[in-house]
């Protein structure tokens, strides 16, 4: 039994990467052309035809919005051949839609995927973030701390200067106060337009990235995306969903979410081990964006497995003439 899932898992991961390069492919003649629109309708297409070869019986947990708001990859989707495992799929097929849309660094497309119930089923609204790179002691930051005190303990624990930090976080307006404690610290800050999966992966590897620490609010779902990734590559993160009306309380009951202010570890965000593949479209530190060269076009893919820790990078050149 323990042989057989494994086996699953093992040749399962190969298709994922494909199901993640095909959205990229699908989205590299957008790039730059300033509509976020049709990039991301060409992947969603490509990612849900790619999906559906898939010998799994799988449900989307995460996909691009609530049945009636989203025609393809809604929210309890049924996708794949049928002939499979039952399995829960969480995804964004073009995570940075104005990224790509402006060939600005780090768009990917992003696909994770468990057994049924691995993943919290977040509904769409903001989650208050904070992730860390692997090495560290357990809670040694905290979503309870202040920024300053995160980054104070993380120097610490680093045996560093605070100055010696880089703090990742969304250019966004609510988080001027965040921003302007930071400033105390003299940590670096690296702020970003957009992509907060990339923004947490990027604490993973800070040796590649320079990012030590990642916090703020973005999108509950990419929040979800992200926790897959870290419990591949290491590191902490913890979510805590943030709800601004009714409307916003309602997804979370529709969601079958009742405490409404706790906070998910990552092992609480993603319960049991998955497969995770992202491919870049815009060029980043985790992964290399689409090639675009006469008649051919390359990807690259990063494809992981939290039950070895495996890490793949894979290039794919494929020829478009
Ligand atoms: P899209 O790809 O859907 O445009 O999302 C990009 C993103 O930056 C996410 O990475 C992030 O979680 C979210 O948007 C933040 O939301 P907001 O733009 O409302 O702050």
């Amino acid at each position: 039994m323990t042989k057989q899932s494994e086996f699953l898992d093992r040749m399962l991961s190969l298709g994922l990467a494909r199901v993640s390069e095909a959205a990229a492919l699908a989205s590299a003649k957008l790039i730059g052309h300033g509509d976020e629109k049709a990039a991301d309708q060409a992947a969603v297409d490509a990612m849900r035809t790619q999906l559906n070869m898939l010998d799994i019986n799988g449900v989307i947990v995460i996909g691009e919005g609530e049945r009636d708001e989203a025609p393809m990859l809604f929210i309890g989707e049924e996708v794949g051949t049928g002939n499979g495992p039952g399995v829960d799929i969480a995804l964004d097929p073009l995570e940075g839609t104005t990224l790509t849309a402006k060939d600005m660094p780090n768009a990917l497309t992003v696909i994770a995927m468990g057994p049924r119930g691995s993943m919290l089923h977040a509904p769409d609204v903001y989650m208050d973030k904070l992730a860390i790179g692997p090495g560290y002691p357990t809670d040694v930051v905290t979503l309870d701390m202040s920024p300053a005190e995160r980054i104070a303990a993380l120097a610490k624990a680093k045996g560093c200067e605070m100055t010696d930090i880089t703090v990742c976080v969304l250019e966004r307006p609510r988080h001027e106060d965040m921003i302007d404690e930071l400033r105390t610290t003299g940590a670096a800050i690296r702020l970003i337009t957009d992509g907060d999966v990339a923004g947490v992966m990027h604490c993973a590897e800070p040796e590649i990235t320079g990012i030590d620490i990642y916090m703020g609010s973005g999108g509950a779902p990419e929040g979800v995306l992200a926790a897959a990734a870290l419990k591949c590559m290491g590191g902490q993160m913890y979510g805590r969903l943030l709800f601004r009306n009714d409307d916003e309380r309602g997804r979370a009951a529709k969601a079958g979410i009742t405490d409404l202010d706790r906070i998910y570890s990552r092992d609480e965000l993603v319960t049991k081990d998955v497969i995770f593949a992202a491919t870049g479209v815009t060029d980043g530190s985790i992964v290399h964006g689409i090639k675009r060269e006469p008649g051919y076009l390359t990807t690259e893919t990063i494809l992981m497995r939290s039950k070895t820790g495996s890490v793949r990078r894979m290039s794919y050149r494929i020829k478009t003439k």
